[in-house]
């Protein structure tokens, strides 16, 4: 019980990593605040937790809404008394090459996963920062470090956050805040479900299929393992590739 007393807000936590990582976080006593935009996955992901004795708050929120972002904050400090550990997850990759886009696309993927990944980060420090504690966990992916042709969009948004996460960390480590940033390689979720572009989809599912892929768990135990470390160590990266994955 090793975050007993500790409140986790995590984005993305009606499916996937987001909602393992929930789970997760529960299990070990923290109180855990769920969004998502999809009711009945929200209430399922609290019947998980609540099913472990933990307490849950289940927020419906879009988080590239700005207010819903700093209204869910809001509602976790009102409701537990503090905001100890912000896990931005919430994200979409909608694969396709740049010439061929439909730019609603660009537009779902920039604005969820830096808008959102800004939005939450913003509504937290309000708390964070007078509190002289905190630690924010960015989701970004092996595609925030690696280019790949038809990820042209996908990896400006994940190289953004690690920018993002990087500078964020020079700001507010002085406040004993931390930040983490974990990079995932090709995970077994519904991520590629969304997929516009067919061909892009069919060449992404063949190359996971052809992997043993992570799956929610494993990312789940490494986002575990940053937030379960004494306050004064700050893992800033972890990076998590399918054996069989090479870039
Ligand atoms: N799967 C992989 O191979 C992989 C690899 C590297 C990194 N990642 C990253 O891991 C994170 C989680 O993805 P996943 O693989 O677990 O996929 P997933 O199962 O599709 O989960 C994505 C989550 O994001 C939420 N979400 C999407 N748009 C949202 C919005 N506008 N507002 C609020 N919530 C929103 C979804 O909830 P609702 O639809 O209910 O809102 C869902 O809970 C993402 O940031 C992704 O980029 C995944």
């Amino acid at each position: 019980m090793q975050l007993k007393g500790k409140t986790a807000l995590v984005t993305g936590a009606t499916s996937g990593i987001g909602q393992v990582t929930a789970i997760m976080l529960a299990g070990e006593g923290a109180n855990v605040v769920v969004c998502g935009r999809r009711e009945d996955r929200l209430q399922q992901t609290m019947a998980s937790i609540a099913s472990l004795g933990s307490s849950v708050l289940p927020i419906q929120m879009d988080v590239t809404r700005e207010a819903e972002c700093d209204a869910a904050v809001a509602k976790a400090v009102d409701t537990f008394g503090s905001i100890d550990i912000l896990v931005n997850n919430a994200g979409v990759m909608l694969l396709g090459p740049i010439h061929e886009a439909d730019t609603e696309d660009w537009r779902r993927m920039v604005d969820t996963n830096v808008m959102g990944v800004l939005y939450c980060t913003h509504a937290a420090l309000r708390y964070m920062m007078p509190a002289k504690s905190g630690h924010i966990v960015n989701i970004s992916s092996t595609a925030g470090r690696t280019v790949r042709a038809g990820a042209g969009i996908y990896n400006l948004t994940k190289w953004g956050v690690n920018a993002f996460s990087e500078a964020l960390r020079q700001e507010v480590h002085a406040h004993n805040i931390r930040v983490t940033i974990v990079e995932p390689g090709i995970v077994a979720t519904e991520l590629r479900d969304h997929i516009t572009h067919q061909q892009a989809k069919s060449a992404i599912e063949a190359t996971a299929n052809s992997i043993t892929q992570l799956t929610s768990e494993d990312v789940a135990r490494a986002i575990l393992y940053a937030t379960t470390q004494p306050s004064h160590v700050n893992v800033n990266e972890i990076l998590i590739r399918p054996t069989e994955q090479a870039m």
